[in-house]
């Protein structure tokens, strides 16, 4: 058989998604040009999972798109067998696309007798079959270093950026926010993004008491709009503290940046009570429209597909990732 110079080292690319990301991997698809690969996945009454491919992968270059927000477990599962599944059909490689990563914050034994439950993760993701892996802002850069596959972890932070820069002209003296001290490095990414000053909040124990807080804020903020940023927003308690916090300081307008909506428990609603101006974020985390619907149009949902197609397509052609970004 004749092979051409330009034959496609991984084959043809194979979209697959799991139940969580739908709407990404449609987008991703269409960036692409391709379309989603047809699977079953079936729960069974024992609450065992199944999966069958619509038709063969042997020899293609295939990525499973597959977010690992609520319901975690389910989500971590149905992933591990679709990787399995391709493996076991004999595809020649085969990518983990996960917008959000869960476990992320249980990167380290910061107490006795716990568990690093990152390191758990990344390893069943390998066990399943997977070559590489593509996330988006890990909560934490080191668990890079619980993968031994080579992996692309992307940010969403220039997105969020270009999406500020335009909406600047409705802002005054803007003022980038960091609720949490971990996120302040990323905050000042942030802050020299949109040419703005910085401003931290922090926390303090004042107490033995678990509970008792001191909130200060260190920097400039009264009379000014202020772009509260972070990486995810969970239960929401972070953000409700920082924008009351804020407001008692004579903030004006907020802006509330994350690149994941986790939105636990009663999250949506505490936030969508707040006066905040407009929440943006992203669609690493499918939000239903029932969940968007408190905020009415004050929720911005920037797509990464742009991001991940574009990233799939130069993985799929060997080409560099970091030149996107002028790296
Ligand atoms: C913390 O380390 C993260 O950056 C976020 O601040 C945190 O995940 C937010 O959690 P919550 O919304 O439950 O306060």
């Amino acid at each position: 058989m004749h092979h051409s110079r330009h034959e496609k080292m991984y084959g043809d690319i194979k979209l697959y998604t799991g139940t969580a990301s739908p709407e990404l991997t449609a987008k991703v698809a269409e960036y692409l040009g391709v379309s989603v690969c047809g699977r079953d996945v079936v729960s069974f009454p024992n609450d065992n999972l199944f999966v069958k491919l619509h038709s063969s992968v042997r020899g293609q270059d295939c990525y499973v798109i597959q977010t690992t927000s609520a319901p975690v477990h389910r989500n971590l599962m149905e992933l591990l067998i679709m990787i399995q599944t391709l493996r076991l059909d004999s595809a020649a490689r085969i990518t983990a696309v996960i917008p959000y990563l869960c476990y992320a914050r249980s990167d380290k034994k910061d107490q006795p007798r716990v568990p690093i439950t990152a390191r758990l993760v990344a390893d069943m993701i390998e066990v399943a079959g997977a070559d590489r892996y593509i996330t988006l802002d890990l909560h934490a850069g080191q668990i890079q270093g619980f993968f031994t596959i080579p992996g692309d972890v992307l940010t969403a932070f220039h997105i969020l950026l270009d999406y500020l820069n335009s909406i600047k002209h409705r802002m005054h003296s803007p003022v980038v926010v960091t609720a949490d001290l971990g996120f302040a490095k990323k905050g000042r990414n942030f802050a020299a993004g949109i040419n703005a000053p910085m401003a931290f909040i922090e926390k303090r124990r004042v107490a033995n008491d678990a509970k008792a807080e001191a909130l200060t804020i260190i920097g400039d903020v009264r009379d000014r709009d202020c772009v509260l940023v972070d990486d995810e927003i969970d239960t929401g308690g972070t953000m409700v503290q920082a924008v009351n916090l804020l407001k008692d300081f004579g903030a004006r307008n907020i802006f509330m940046v994350f690149v994941h909506p986790v939105f636990s428990a009663n999250a949506v609603q505490r936030l969508a009570a707040l006066p905040v101006t407009e929440y943006i974020t992203t669609d690493s985390i499918a939000l239903s429209p029932e969940r968007r619907a408190p905020f009415g149009d004050r929720l911005k949902i920037l797509s990464v597909s742009p991001l991940l197609g574009e990233v799939i397509l130069r993985a799929n052609q060997g080409r560099s990732v970091g030149e996107m970004f002028n790296e």
